[in-house]
C-alpha cells in the first residue's frame, strides 16, 4: 500500500517514542522507505541505534556536528510525506513559532511535502489554551493533526492526550495517499478572491474576500492530483503546491477571460467574490473633489459562473459559492438552478466564524438531487477537504 513512499518519521521527546520503532517497522513492511528525524530529548526515550536499524538509513539527530552539516532542506524535499510522532508539547509550541533549534525543526520549515503530526501528552498541556491555539496554527498551515486517543497517560492519570497507536497512524498514512491520487488526470479551475474595479488610476470598487477559501481548496484539489489553474484577484496568499498554475488578475472581465481560456476543466470551482458591477467608464485621470456628490455609472459584469454552465458538456463538475444574509436555502437553490451548477456552496453570513477575512468557515453544500449537508464550523483547510471529498464523490 505504500510501496515506493518516502516518508520522513521526525520523533520529539515524549515517552509515547517508546513504541516509534514499532511505527517504523510497520511503514518498512508496508513498502515504504522511511528517514528519521529526531530531536535531542526523544533519544532519552528510544535508542537511534534500533531506529537506524530497522529503518536501514542513518538516524539524523544534529543539525551539523564537527565536520558535516545535515542537509535539512534535502531531507524536507526528498519525502513525500513528513510524519511527526510523537509531537511533544515543547515541539508543537516551537512549530506553531517558526523556532529552529534543532534538526527536526529546520526540516519541518523547509518541508514543501504535506506534514501529519500525531501530538502525545498530558491530558492538562492537551487542553492548556496555548496548545489549543499552537494546534490550530498548525492546522491552519494545512498540517493534518491526527486525533490523540483517551486512556493511561504517562502521569499515571487517566484522559485524553494519548498518542495514535501505530496501527492508526499507518492507516492514516495510507488513507492520505490514497486520497492523493484520487483526482489523477483531472483537469480544475479554481477562482479565489476578490476584483477590483477601477474607477480612475488610483480608486477602485473592491470586496472584503481574502481569498483564503479558494486558495485551500486549490491546494487540496492539486494534493489530491489535479492539474489546477487558480485564477486569483489580488491576495497576499502565498501558493504552497507546484501543481498550481496561478493567474493573477485584477478585475471581473479579467478574471473572466482568464476562465474561459481554461474552460476545458474537469471540475471547476467558483470560489472568488466577483463584482456584479463595475464603472461604465474609467476615468482616465485622477477624478478630483467638487462641491457637490458623485455620481458612478455601473453596469453589470459577466457572470463567469453562469456563462461556465451554459457551456458544461457531459463530464464536467461545476461548483459555485453563494454568500447569503437572508432566505439562504432559497437562493442558493436557486443559483444552482439558474447557474447550471452541480453544487452551491453556501456561507451564510449569520453564521459566527464564518465568510470574509476569517480563518474558519461554516457552509451547507446544496446538491442539485436536492440533498443538503451542513458541515460545522472549521479551518478553511479542514473545510477544503470536506469539500473536496464532496467534488470527489461527484466526479466518480
Ligand atoms: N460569480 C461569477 N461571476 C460573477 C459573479 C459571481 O462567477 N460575475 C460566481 C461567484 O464566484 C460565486 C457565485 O457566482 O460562485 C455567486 O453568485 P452571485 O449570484 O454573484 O451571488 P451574489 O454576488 O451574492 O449575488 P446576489 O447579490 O444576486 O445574491
Amino acid at each position: 500500500m505504500l510501496k515506493g513512499k518516502k516518508i520522513l518519521l521526525g520523533i520529539s521527546g515524549s515517552i509515547a517514542a517508546y513504541k516509534s520503532p514499532l511505527i517504523v517497522r510497520l511503514l518498512v513492511k508496508a513498502g515504504a522507505s522511511v528517514k528519521v528525524v529526531m530531536t535531542p530529548a526523544s533519544a532519552s526515550f528510544v535508542s537511534p541505534l534500533t531506529l537506524a536499524t530497522l529503518s536501514k538509513n542513518p538516524v539524523l539527530q544534529n543539525l551539523f556536528d564537527e565536520s558535516t552539516w545535515a542537509n535539512h532542506v534535502e531531507l524536507g524535499r526528498w519525502a513525500d510525506l513528513m510524519l511527526i510522532a510523537p509531537l511533544s508539547c515543547n515541539t508543537l509550541a516551537k512549530m506553531a513559532g517558526g523556532h529552529c533549534d534543532n534538526l527536526l525543526l529546520a526540516t519541518y520549515l523547509s518541508a514543501i511535502c504535506p506534514v501529519m503530526v500525531a501530538p502525545a501528552m498530558d491530558e492538562d498541556m492537551w487542553l492548556h489554551a496555548s496548545t489549543r491555539t499552537n494546534i490550530e496554527t498548525l492546522r491552519k498551515r494545512g498540517c493534518t493533526v491526527l486525533d490523540v486517543g483517551h486512556g493511561e497517560l504517562a502521569s499515571g492519570l487517566i484522559g485524553e492526550g494519548r498518542m495514535a497507536e501505530p496501527e492508526q497512524l499507518i492507516a492514516a498514512i495510507e488513507g492520505f495517499f490514497a486520497a492523493s491520487g484520487q483526482l489523477n488526470g483531472k483537469k480544475a479551475l479554481v477562482t479565489a478572491g476578490p476584483t477590483y474595479e477601477a474607477i480612475d488610476p488610483v480608486r477602485f470598487i473592491g470586496n472584503h474576500s481574502t481569498g483564503k477559501m479558494g486558495y485551500a481548496i486549490a491546494e487540496e484539489l492539486a494534493a489530491r492530483g489535479a492539474a489546477v489553474t487558480l485564477v486569483s484577484g489580488p491576495t497576499n496568499i502565498i501558493v504552497k503546491s507546484k501543481e498550481i498554475r496561478l493567474l493573477k488578475v485584477t478585475s471581473a472581465e479579467e478574471m473572466y477571460e482568464a476562465c474561459m481560456g481554461a474552460a476545458d476543466y474537469d471540475i471547476a470551482v467558483m470560489a472568488a467574490a466577483v463584482a456584479d458591477y463595475t464603472p461604465e467608464v474609467v476615468a482616465e485621470r485622477k477624478i478630483k473633489k467638487s462641491e457637490g456628490g458623485l455620481l458612478l455609472n455601473l453596469e453589470k459584469t459577466r457572470d463567469i459562473l453562469a456563462s461556465l454552465g451554459r457551456k458544461k458538456t457531459a463530464g464536467q463538475v461545476l461548483i459555485g459559492f453563494a454568500l447569503e444574509t437572508d432566505n439562504e436555502e432559497k437562493h442558493a437553490r436557486k443559483k444552482l438552478e439558474e447557474k447550471n451548477a452541480d453544487l452551491i456552496v453556501l456561507n451564510s453570513l449569520n453564521d459566527q466564524g464564518a465568510g470574509f477575512g476569517h480563518d474558519t468557515n461554516q457552509v451547507t453544500l446544496f446538491y442539485r438531487s436536492g440533498e443538503q449537508r451542513k458541515i460545522e464550523l472549521k479551518s478553511k483547510p479542514a473545510l477544503a477537504k470536506d469539500i473536496a471529498d464532496a467534488i470527489t464523490e461527484i466526479v466518480k
